[in-house]
């Protein structure tokens, strides 16, 4: 499905209507660049799973944890370098926990990405953001 974003304010609701259908396990990967979104994405997604919480970026901080309806984390693996950064993070014990994951910048490790993740890739294209939700086949 692709979604042509016009602002911020579409782009979260592109998530929220995306967070309707999740389910605790559910992990949905986010990619793009710099500033294209992801976290306006995942704000979005959250105020459905979780109404009360406000998301800031876990860029410093790793992951930020929201209670709500479900329990949702939200990873940023920009300052990650390498898996045994990653593995003292918490980031294998955390996505074993019944609660739904949202992780930024999941081109820089890759093989933590768990396989039946949802993969929620934005770009910008021109003033606008393009948003590619792939089908899964989970
Ligand atoms: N269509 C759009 N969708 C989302 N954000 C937009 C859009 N157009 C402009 N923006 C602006 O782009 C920025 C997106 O910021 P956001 O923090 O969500 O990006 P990000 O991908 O999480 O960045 P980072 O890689 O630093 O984590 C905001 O300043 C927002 O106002
Ligand atoms: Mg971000």
């Amino acid at each position: 499905m692709t979604i042509i974003s016009e602002n911020e304010k579409d782009t979260e609701n592109a998530g929220a209507r995306l967070a309707e259908n999740l389910k605790p396990g559910d992990f949905v990967a986010l990619y793009g660049d710099l500033g294209v979104g992801k976290t306006a994405f995942t704000r979005g997604a959250v105020s459905v799973l979780c109404k009360d919480a406000q998301v800031c970026s876990p860029t410093y901080a790793i992951v930020n944890k929201y209670d709500g309806d479900v329990t949702v984390y939200h990873f940023d693996l920009y300052r990650i370098t390498d898996d045994d950064d990653l593995y003292s993070t918490g980031y294998y014990d955390i996505t074993e926990e019944p609660a739904v994951f949202f992780c930024e910048w999941c081109e820089k490790c890759p093989e933590a990405i768990p396989d039946n993740a949802i993969k929620v890739y934005i770009c910008r294209d021109g003033d606008k953001r393009r948003i590619e939700i792939a089908d899964t086949c989970a």
